[in-house]
């Protein structure tokens, strides 16, 4: 519920849990007075709030003198700070004016309550109608510029969704030169930060670190939300566990450039930050355009780290992913890079594509290679026809054969790349990014075709419908091998070159809008690299995401708990390959990853003709085993019960089915510990009252999860096994 105290002039949001609280000191500045555990009644509050805002302390009150203001905007709590004219802490927003001038100050113009959600233009975002948004609207006198705040709440969730629009309402153009999402700000209380970071083959390991002054910073301008960093962070209040401590986290609903701050100031509050990162940023507002910064997500726990894993997978399974597949089992499928990297034909195709169907596997995904010249990472790139000499009589042939095998076809792309090597290149040098008089720099041989040029946009997306439309396909592979360097554009006039880094994910974004509406049976999943755009808002377009190139039992463990953190399962995209791992040269049992690949759409990434006769037996009972654990997957809530990334020695999460009567509790045992004969796990979730049976004993759910079930220590390393528990009804 939202409600506007007019006396008092106080916003308040109210969700199940939580309260988020505004208002406007001296009935101009909006400040931010609270977010943390729900207030009380539903509503207006009793409580007259206005005086945790401190206005007194400062000794400036804009309506009764001007001796100190630059004292207030200094500290004062804002709930969008403008820069340039007195607070110099991290700004959300500053502009050029038309006359060169940097600087603005926004005030209260007036509000609205809604029922329902707008839709952002062009963007990623919650959708759903069983929601309220409170919309604020900021205005700049000198400039004309308004900026219209959205918080939007809905009625199943704990999260508080915000984003902002910039509308120039004045007479002359003006620059945006920087534009976050969102700001939260509040009392320091000792805080740790939490995030996420990594390398390719490294992602999403998590991060801890006590948070001082001079602030901590999480960003990417490497044109996504990358392999290297993730556009998260969290505050978490000392000591905070799964279960016990406050959180206060910002996820960001985008998939491009992206800045993050906590900042601690010297009055010792805490300010965190979260937008589109403002290096590479100038977006040119002539009068009566605006423009729409996207989405972050708040979510603040009261019980820990825990409970906000549940707010994120619920808010993103209910109201982001809009895939039928996010309802279904995900075919088991078989993807042959791994298996077969460039060098493969029809024959070889068709010869797995056998084996994987007579074991049970459902699709067969054709990777990168199928196309123009391409024999190695070194060309083809934008070249969309198939390679006749790797797949004689074409696509079809091929999809026909595997169709008739009873299997699924699926297939790779790499849309916003050309290869300098390439046809495509040779008609369009200039579609590719560059800056003038530099040579583009190559990275994996290849260049970032210019999005922002219309023309481009539609060849892409008509190599894909070509493809598409030729042959029975119903699953695309979305690839993106580079980071984007040479931001600058042949085609852009010259005060719109600082728009090219999100004009990119904009047509990123309108190819893949395209793609999901013309195809709406096709199941979509997004890779760049391995998980280098793994973010919420390639959730909107594909329900599933490629984790990590690194395809390692062990490696897996850290990249998925990090995952796991806030996402949903069932867009991990999760495969078992062979051994020694291509990445890590590690060698694990062929059945922990299974078991580990479990926690995610289970797939296979090797060449199942040349796995040994013992492995291959063991395929059949994996996929009855992904079956079995599927709904659990998709719709059961997520346990952490222990981290090997913290311990060093195993790993232990628990999924728990919604109404509590299952749960599966995966135990990998990464290295044997001497004199450790067992390990106590204590479940959550369980109903305490009720009684459970695990491998054949019978236990309260308050046993298992107070007291604790014991594992057995299996011997040597890298061993797994799933527990199942299950309630017994009276
Ligand atoms: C990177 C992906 O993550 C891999 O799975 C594979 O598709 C290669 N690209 C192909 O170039």
């Amino acid at each position: 519920m939202i409600v506007f105290n007019e006396k008092t002039k106080i916003f308040k949001l109210d969700t199940k849990a939580t309260s988020y609280v505004m208002g406007l000191a001296d009935g101009k500045y909006l400040g931010h007075i609270y977010y943390g555990k729900k207030l009380g009644a539903q509503g207006q509050d009793a409580t007259d709030l206005s005086y945790l805002m401190r206005i007194e302390e400062s000794p400036f009150v804009p309506s009764q003198n001007m001796r100190d203001k630059a004292s207030f905007l200094d500290n004062f709590q804002m709930e969008y700070p403008f820069g340039g004219t007195g607070d110099f802490r991290e700004s959300c927003i500053n502009v050029i004016s038309a006359d060169g001038q940097e600087g603005l100050e926004l005030v209260y113009a007036g509000h609205r309550i809604y029922q329902g959600k707008e839709k952002l233009e062009g963007l990623p975002a919650t959708w759903g109608n069983n929601c309220e948004t409170l919309e604020i609207t900021l205005e700049d006198g000198p400039t004309g510029l308004k900026v219209l705040l959205s918080y939007s709440i809905f009625e199943d969730s704990d999260a508080v969704l915000r984003s902002a629009k910039a509308v120039n309402s004045g007479s002359q153009t003006i620059f945006i030169n920087r534009m976050l999402s969102a700001c939260l700000e509040m009392d320091n209380e000792a805080f740790e930060v939490l995030s996420l970071h990594g390398s390719w083959g490294r992602e999403r390991h998590m991060a801890r670190l006590p948070l001082t002054y001079g602030g901590y910073t999480t960003e990417s301008i490497r044109g996504e939300s990358s392999h290297q960093d993730h556009p998260f962070l969290a505050a978490l209040t000392p000591g905070c566990t799964q279960e016990s401590g406050e959180v206060y986290a910002m996820h960001f609903v985008y998939s491009g450039n992206f800045l993050a701050k906590a900042q601690v100031t010297c009055y010792d509050t805490l300010r965190m930050v979260m937008g589109i990162h403002p290096d590479y940023f100038r977006w040119k507002l002539e009068p009566g355009a605006s423009f729409q910064a996207p989405e972050t997500v708040l979510v603040y726990s009261g019980q820990g780290l825990g409970a906000m894993t549940h707010t994120f997978h619920d808010l993103y399974r209910n109201h982001l992913i809009r895939s039928s597949y996010k309802e279904k089992d995900r075919p088991v499928l078989i993807n042959n890079w791994e298996a077969t990297y460039f060098d493969f034909d029809t024959d070889k195709l068709t010869a797995i594509a056998k084996e994987a169907s007579r074991l049970g596997i459902e699709m067969l995904v054709m990777d990168d290679g199928w196309f123009g010249n391409r024999n190695s990472d070194n060309c083809s790139l934008g070249d969309w026809t198939v390679n006749e000499e790797k797949l004689p009589g074409g696509l079809k042939r091929l999809v026909d054969e595997v169709h008739k095998l009873g299997m699924k076809f699926g297939i790779w792309f790499e849309p916003e790349m050309i290869s300098p090597d390439s046809k495509l290149y040779k008609e369009h040098p200039d579609w590719a990014l560059q800056l003038k008089g530099r040579t583009p720099v190559l990275a994996r041989e290849q260049l970032v075709l210019d999005l922002s040029r219309p023309e481009v946009v539609d060849y892409v997306y008509g190599c894909l419908r070509n493809i598409l439309t030729s042959a029975g396909i119903e699953y695309v592979k979305w690839d993106m091998n580079r980071q984007i360097t040479d931001i600058g554009s042949s085609y852009l006039p010259k005060d719109q070159q600082g728009e090219l880094s999100h004009r990119h994910t904009l047509a990123v974004y309108e190819l893949q809008e395209r793609l999901i509406t013309e195809f709406p049976d096709l199941l979509l999943e997004n890779c760049s690299g391995g998980g280098a755009r793994f973010d919420p808002g390639m959730l909107y377009y594909s329900p599933q995401i490629w984790c990590s190139d690194d395809t390692d039992a062990v490696e897996r463990l850290m990249i998925q708990e990090g995952t796991q953190l806030l996402y949903p399962l069932s867009t991990i995209g999760a495969h078992v390959s062979d051994c020694p791992n291509h990445m890590v040269g590690r060698v694990t049992p062929f059945e922990t990853r299974g078991i580990v690949a479990l926690a995610g759409t289970f797939g296979y990434e090797l060449d199942i003709t040349k796995i040994s006769g013992q492995e291959r037996e063991m395929v059949p009972g994996q996929i009855a085993a992904y079956k079995k654990y599927a709904p659990l997957v998709r719709d059961g809530e997520y346990y952490r019960i222990a981290s090997y990334q913290e311990n060093h020695f195993f790993d232990c999460y628990e999924i728990v089915s919604k109404d509590k009567s299952t749960a599966a509790v995966f135990c990998v045992q990464v290295l044997a510990q001497p004199n450790v004969r067992s390990r106590k796990l204590k479940l959550r979730g369980l109903d305490a009252d009720a009684l459970y049976e695990v491998e054949g004993k019978q236990y309260s759910g308050g046993a298992l999860m107070y007291a604790g079930l014991l594992w057995e220590r299996p011997s040597g390393d890298f061993q797994a096994k799933v527990v199942d528990v299950r309630r017994i009804e009276k």
